[in-house]
């Protein structure tokens, strides 16, 4: 039991479909299952070993899926259970494995759940949710209040999301096992686990105010662990935003750990004005990226593991977040290899192994509800129209959500209708045809790197030792086993940069975005310049 498990989502590559935007197959506009199903061999030939679908289960999607009315039923938007039992199938026989969006911090107001427990005070599912005569100053993540009135029980209700995402109450343990009842039916189903959306808040504590990494977290994810992942040979992922490194490095160490993985979020907080949420932008700058990842993968280096991910539907594109869209092709490689070259699970956005970028939309074309929350509330503290939009178009959840780009055929030849969100409009030049079809796209430098990911051992085992910290725009990094060295080169600058690498001289390149530079006294790396060096007992090594 638990013994002895193959960890194989250590060296797994792990893509993650976000359903309504990936492929559409019966031409409403909205992406669906039948549409993934006729996209795995795509992804097979990536070189994708697991597929993590964002949520597919019923929902009124007033957040996209991610507010559930009920979870053992696929939203005939997306198709039927027949649909999902085929594509659990097919991808299987792909040799791929699939996990599931898990989403039971809240649920919908129209879960059945919550339709009853607001039937009165007596309920016998009112201590399902949350409750208050009185709301206090929490505020939900979308903005304004975090507790709502609900007319009919005469009480508020708690809901860290949008109004219509009642937050379920975990101290209830009667919930509780319905929610691992839930779980296990689906893993019963035959898929290989799951990402657990902000499973951080699952112990928290309203009324002290301690939400993330409240003081139930650890003794109900090891209830959760119990009950549902611990006698199976599946794979989990929690989203925690809130978590720090340390905790991450905690909550995923140990041969038992409460969950494989986690995504937690301070790297792609940087370009966030410290304490001021998302919204206000500061800058990237690059030694404290190294010095985030750095305390990474030391810390999770013999204990715990790390996610390595740039991008996810809710956030925007790496290339016009952290690279340079002149430089698409260059920086969408280089950030990925930075990436990619780390001790973890590396985790593909969809379309990030096209290079598509984020969008500039007009504000009645945005659909998250959080962007236009966002909207409405700057608004009113008088910020002017140009300022907001400038901020949504750096930070909308949108950016990631447009249509996947299939071709040059109308509508990225995602759908042959118009698509519920806008295409971006540069799927003309940007598009996965084009792309595989070039020698020198994303589509094949990634293949070719997870290719490499897989040959040489000391990816996954090699130690991580940061090169010249300091450094404002190079970011190189050692990984070390006792038989294999790497050096991997990235640079996020759009000028020659040079340095000192004559301790490296003599490294093979086995990788690179641009033609590869020697390592030397004086080594002149071009803009966004990235590779990988390889020194080892192995000679066969070729490009
Ligand atoms: C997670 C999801 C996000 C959703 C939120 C509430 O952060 O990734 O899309 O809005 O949880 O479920
Ligand atoms: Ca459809």
């Amino acid at each position: 039991m638990g013994k002895n498990k193959v960890e194989w989502w250590k060296t797994a590559i792990i893509y993650q479909i976000y359903p309504l935007s990936f492929m559409d197959s019966n031409s409403d506009g909205i992406g669906d299952l039948q549409g993934i199903i006729s996209k795995l061999s795509y992804l097979k030939n990536l070189g994708i070993d697991v597929i993590w679908l964002s949520p597919v289960y019923q929902s009124p999607m007033d957040d996209n899926g991610y507010d559930i009315s009920d979870y053992l039923k696929i939203d005939p938007i997306f198709g039927t259970m027949k649909d999902m039992q085929e594509l659990i199938k097919q991808t299987h026989d792909f040799g791929m494995k699939i996990i599931m969006d898990l989403v039971v911090n809240h649920t919908s107001d129209e879960h059945p759940w919550f339709k009853f427990a607001k039937e009165s005070k007596n309920s016998p599912y009112r201590d399902f949710y949350i409750w208050n005569d009185q709301p206090n100053e929490i505020d939900s993540v979308f903005g304004g209040s975090a507790w709502t009135y609900e007319g009919q029980s005469e009480q508020y209700y708690f809901h860290l999301f949008s109004h219509k995402q009642p937050d379920l109450n975990w101290q209830n343990k009667k919930l509780r096992e319905e929610i691992y009842r839930i779980i296990n039916w689906w893993l019963d189903q035959g898929i290989d686990g799951f990402r657990l959306d902000v499973i951080d808040l699952i112990g928290k504590d309203v009324k002290s105010k301690m939400l993330s990494d409240g003081p139930f977290l650890i003794e109900y994810l090891n209830e959760l662990n119990q009950n549902c992942f611990a006698n199976r040979d599946v794979m989990t992922v929690g989203e925690m935003p809130g978590l720090s490194i340390e905790r991450a490095a905690e909550i995923t160490a140990g041969e038992h750990p409460l969950l494989n993985m986690v995504f937690q979020f301070t790297h792609i907080s940087l370009d966030e004005m410290p304490n001021l949420g998302k919204w206000a932008l500061k800058k990237l700058d690059l030694t404290e990226l190294k010095q985030v990842f750095n305390k990474m993968q030391h810390l999770m280096y013999r204990n715990g593991w790390n996610s390595l991910f740039l991008a996810n539907h809710d956030q925007p594109r790496a290339v016009s977040r952290f690279g340079d869209i002149n430089y698409r092709l260059e920086s969408s490689k280089m950030l990925y290899t930075m990436l990619y070259g780390m001790q973890g699970t590396p985790y593909v956005y969809q379309g990030e192994e096209i290079g598509m970028t984020g969008i500039d939309f007009e504000i009645n074309q945005y659909r998250d509800l959080e962007t236009l929350n966002i909207y409405e509330i700057l608004s009113k503290k008088k910020l002017s129209h140009d300022e907001i939009m400038k901020s949504i178009h750096m930070k909308s959840r949108d950016n990631s959500r447009t249509p996947f780009q299939w071709d040059d055929q109308p509508y990225a030849g995602f759908s042959k209708s118009k698509p519920w969100i806008d295409v971006n409009l540069n799927y003309i030049e940007i598009n996965a045809k084009k792309d595989i079809e070039d020698p020198n796209g994303v589509y094949l430098y990634f293949k070719k790197l997870f290719k490499l990911r897989k040959s040489f051992p000391v990816f996954e085992n090699g130690n991580f030792n940061l090169i010249d910290r300091n450094h404002p725009s190079l970011f190189i990094y050692e990984r070390k086993n006792e038989k294999e060295k790497l050096l991997i080169v990235s640079s996020f600058s759009n000028l020659v940069e040079r340095i000192d690498l004559s301790n490296y001289r003599g490294m093979k390149c086995i990788i690179s975005n641009q033609e590869c530079i020697e390592l030397s006294k004086d080594s002149q790396f071009p803009p966004f310049y990235t590779a990988i060096y390889y020194k080892g007992s192995d000679s066969s090594v070729n490009d």
